[in-house]
């Protein structure tokens, strides 16, 4: 039974957790395919999702689960909110929690913002990727697709290549799949690797070949220039001719491949437009499993409401 009150990262959660997600996300693929893409599970309820960085794939997948589960939503896009006027983050959220929302899913620029969130408001709290720091519905959509694709997460080699210093998404993915027993290979420039990342329980590489060449899977990670205020590679040219994944650097890597790539997408940098395209991709394939991660993400947490006292999971038909 799920018994927290947010989703705020991967790094807390045990694996018994992770694979709730997943197995609910699995009876809500279904909910998708039907005539009547609607079920009353969260009627009622009221979704705010407030995304203070810029979003198109999270943000208009959260939305249209939170549709198909009938909940009422409020959209908040910080650059149209009086944010820019100077209202401060606490005053914004206090104002809209005044409105009685159950739930709050929130994106930020700044890393440990949904968690300052979750533990000061009673209602729950999803994080939707914060700063740097985790992305935790985005590896959970990962790890769905790598279990559809693979049948198991258990023992599939992994390779993250590109920016992982900047990576929430990189993050996430290493606490939740080591957790389900994947083996994780990270790799990028050296500039691009985070302090610290010999304590992350992963194998790491500057080496494209070595990373790819045993592995079942590879994600790629989009050079994040706007979190990026100093040179961390000669050019993008060279960044390209050296980690980027194209027909030719694929023959080095297993038939039975995947590729994924959890979006924006630089086409012609860290992936050539053939192989984004071509048969190996599941890019977008991740994107439609997003929808049933975030309807299992939702079911969950509207379990579980918070009271002064603690936390206590109430039944899904309890209003
Ligand atoms: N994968 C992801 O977080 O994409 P968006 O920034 O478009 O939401």
């Amino acid at each position: 039974m799920w018994k927290r009150k947010d989703l705020v990262g991967l790094r807390d959660l045990t694996a018994e957790e992770i694979n709730l997600v997943l197995d609910t996300a699995k009876a809500f693929q279904e909910i998708s395919l039907r005539p009547v893409k609607k079920v009353p599970t969260l009627r009622g309820r009221t979704v705010a999702n407030l995304f203070f960085e810029p979003s198109t794939r999270t943000r208009i997948s959260f939305e249209l689960a939170e549709k198909r589960l009938s909940a009422d939503t409020i959209n908040f896009t910080s650059s149209s909110s009086s944010t820019v006027k100077g209202e401060t983050l606490r005053d914004t959220v206090l104002n809209i929690e005044s409105l009685k929302v159950d739930i709050i899913v929130m994106r930020h620029f700044a890393s440990g913002a949904p968690h300052r969130l979750a533990q000061a408001l009673p209602v729950s709290v999803i994080n939707a990727g914060d700063g740097m720091n985790e992305h935790p519905t985005q590896a959970l959509l990962d790890m769905f697709t790598v279990r559809e694709k693979k049948g198991t997460v258990a023992g599939i080699k992994i390779a993250f290549v590109g920016d992982i210093l900047h990576s929430r998404v990189a993050r996430s993915n290493v606490w939740g799949l080591t957790k389900l027993g994947a083996r994780v290979t990270l790799c990028g420039p050296r500039t691009l690797l985070p302090k610290g990342v010999e304590t992350f329980g992963v194998h790491v590489t500057t080496d494209l070949e070595e990373a790819i060449h045993d592995a079942d899977v590879i994600n790629l990670l989009r050079i994040q220039a706007e979190r990026q205020s100093e040179c961390y590679f000669p050019s993008i040219r060279e960044y390209a001719n050296n980690y980027q994944i194209n027909r030719e650097v694929l023959k080095h890597a297993k038939p039975d491949v995947l590729i994924m790539h959890p979006g924006p997408v630089n086409r012609g940098v860290e992936v050539s437009s053939d192989v984004m395209d071509g048969p190996y991709s599941v890019i977008l394939d991740q994107v439609t499993n997003g929808l049933a991660v975030r309807m299992a993400v939702l079911y969950l947490l509207s379990g579980v409401r918070k009271k002064r006292w603690g936390t206590v999971p109430v039944s899904p038909n309890q209003t």
